[in-house]
């Protein structure tokens, strides 16, 4: 499986790609890990990294919608809090040798590419149409490529 960014995944809102591209960098990171046949501690290591940097990306995002009043956000925290327990599951099982790296990577990619294209574009859509503004939004493009 090639993990890469794309085109598709770019939503619109600076905050939310940038956050977006550093988790399939992570991914991709977890895919070479998987195929230089790493040990198993380094394996763990990286999955760590993605949990944490997902758990801090969830967040920004519903501090977004909280900010901006969106009208989803109980319904998309709810996803994001599925999501994060779902992925729990699956790192015990392979921290406990229960399951292979390369099965879960394709499945939180495949979570990961789903949501984006489902969840977080009709947030970043709302983000553009709404007359708020995010906080600090206008510092975004100082430190955000
Ligand atoms: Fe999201
Ligand atoms: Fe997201």
């Amino acid at each position: 499986m090639l993990i890469s960014w794309k085109k598709e995944l770019e939503i619109g809102n600076e905050l939310i790609d940038s956050q977006h591209r550093m988790l399939v960098m992570l991914l991709r990171k977890l895919d070479m890990a998987v195929k230089n046949k790493m040990e198993h501690k380094v394996i763990m290591g990286i999955l760590l990294e993605i949990k944490l940097f997902t758990e801090f990306h969830f967040l920004s995002e519903e501090n977004l919608m909280a900010e901006l009043g969106y009208p989803n956000l109980r319904e998309h925290e709810k996803i994001h809090s599925e999501l994060l327990s779902q992925a729990n599951v699956y790192i015990a099982k392979i921290n406990r040798k229960q399951a292979f790296p390369d099965d879960v990577l394709a499945t939180l990619h495949s979570w990961f590419a789903n949501h984006v294209v489902n969840e977080d574009l009709k947030l970043a859509t709302y983000v553009r149409s709404s007359t708020m503004r995010p906080i600090g939004e206008e510092f975004y493009g100082l430190y955000l490529k």
